[in-house]
Formats: C-alpha cells, sequence, structure tokens
C-alpha cells in the first residue's frame, strides 16, 4: 500500500468508530470511501447491523461483493450519517467533489444525511478552494451552450479558466445519471457561494462539485497522524 493509501486507510478506520449498530449510512464514492467500505465490510461480516445507500455504481458493486446490507435511497429517504472523500476542503469545510464522476449522488445522499463526515489525506487541504478543478455535471442536451454559460457566469463570480469536457477511452464520460462532466479549472474560486449560485441557476447545469454546508467534520490523515476539523459529535 503507497503512502497516500494508507493515509486514505488509517481516516477510513477512524470514521468507522463513528458507525454504530442500526445505522442508516450513505457509503461515498472513490478510492478513499472504497477503504472505508471495505473496512465496513469486514465490520459486516463479524456481525454489525447496518443498512447503506452508495453513492454509484461503483461503490454499490464494491459493497454489494462484501455482502453489505444495501438499500434504495427511495426506501430509506433519511441516513444517519454519510462517509464519503473529497477532492478539495478549506478551514470552512467546503469542499470539491467529483474527481470520481459521483457528484450529483454523493449530493443527494449527503442531503439526506443528518451528518457528513469526510475522509481524507491532508493533501487535500487548501486555503482557497479551486485548484483542483471544479466538476460541473451538465445535461447532455445541448451542453456547448451550457459550457458558455457556465464560462460567463463563473466569471462574473471572479472565475476564468479553461473548460474541459471529460473523457474516457477517447468518447464524453457519462455519469450514473447519463450526464456529462465539464471539469473548470479556475486555480483560484475567491466567491465560492456565490458561484455555487450562479452555476445551479443555469438551466442546463445538473450541480456541481462545490459541497457547502454539507460537511459537519472532516477527518484528515497525514504523517504526524490524524486530524479532525470540526466536530465528530453526534
Ligand atoms: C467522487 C468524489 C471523491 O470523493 C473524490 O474524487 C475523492 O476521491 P479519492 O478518495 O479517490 O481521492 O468526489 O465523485
Amino acid at each position: 500500500m503507497s503512502n497516500a493509501d494508507d493515509l486514505k486507510r488509517q481516516a477510513a478506520a477512524k470514521a468507522l468508530e463513528l458507525v454504530k449498530p442500526g445505522m442508516r449510512l450513505g457509503l461515498g464514492t472513490g478510492s478513499t470511501a472504497a477503504h472505508f467500505v471495505d473496512l465496513l465490510g469486514q465490520r459486516v461480516a463479524q456481525g454489525l447491523d447496518v443498512i447503506c445507500v452508495p453513492t454509484s455504481e461503483r461503490t454499490r458493486a464494491q459493497a454489494q461483493s462484501l455482502a453489505i446490507p444495501l438499500a434504495e435511497l427511495d426506501d430509506l429517504p433519511q441516513l444517519d450519517l454519510t462517509i464519503d472523500g473529497t477532492d478539495e476542503f478549506d478551514p470552512a469545510l467546503r469542499l470539491i467533489k467529483g474527481g470520481g464522476g459521483a457528484l450529483l449522488r454523493e449530493k443527494i445522499v449527503a442531503a439526506a444525511s443528518r451528518r457528513m463526515v469526510v475522509i481524507t489525506d491532508a493533501s487535500k487541504a487548501v486555503e482557497t478552494l479551486g485548484r483542483f478543478p471544479l466538476p460541473v455535471e451538465v445535461n447532455r442536451f445541448g451542453a456547448e451552450a451550457t459550457r458558455r454559460l457556465i464560462e460567463r457566469e463563473a466569471a462574473k463570480a471572479g472565475c476564468r479558466g479553461p473548460l474541459t469536457l471529460r473523457t474516457e477511452k477517447g468518447a464524453p464520460y457519462v455519469t450514473d445519471g447519463g450526464h456529462y462532466i465539464f471539469d473548470c479549472a479556475f486555480g483560484t474560486i475567491p466567491a465560492p457561494e456565490e458561484l455555487a449560485a450562479r452555476l445551479v441557476a443555469i438551466p442546463g447545469v445538473v450541480e456541481h462539485g462545490l459541497f457547502i454546508g454539507y460537511a459537519q467534520a472532516v477527518i484528515s490523515a497525514a504523517a504526524q497522524g490524524i486530524e479532525v476539523y470540526g466536530s465528530l459529535e453526534p
């Protein structure tokens, strides 16, 4: 296991301490969340009783392979706790997510959860969001027109930089919801709330990767140890 991977697993193990019998859990997506799902699977195999909603088909497949009990969000619309990774977090616990392409379901699941706790390694900490290109999920219909509107509205919020249509194996990447993603390399996002408000007002934008007001805590693992930002209290 690489150093970074080891740190992600440490953060996941710390988050596992928050899981209590009977909980309804949201399961995030990405390499850090995969560590959490793996560790949770071990606990389930030992008899832990939980029920979980995955945030992507990838996470669903992993959880099924570990025999973790799953439900659809429609059947379990209120969750106790969601554990997910992040691409960036700032001192106000604002996040950029969606590097793994699951931002829409991740946000829906986080919004349905009483608590969202983020697990990460310390390399994702930033003073100002934007170093990681902001993923914006768009409807496939009129994607080019939507791209132009994103550029225009982002500029009004002080954000400029190239927007790249995400691809996979030479074709546009298609999300679990059947949409495209533009990765917006702004470099810095001076006013995340304003940018978020402008992006959601664009008709072709399905969702964006700014998670503002979702994370109750960030568990960040570094070589020197684990740091917790925010509160892990229920
Ligand atoms: C997926 C995400 C992930 O949480 C984010 O990309 C972090 O991934 P990783 O844990 O692999 O660094 O938002 O859409």
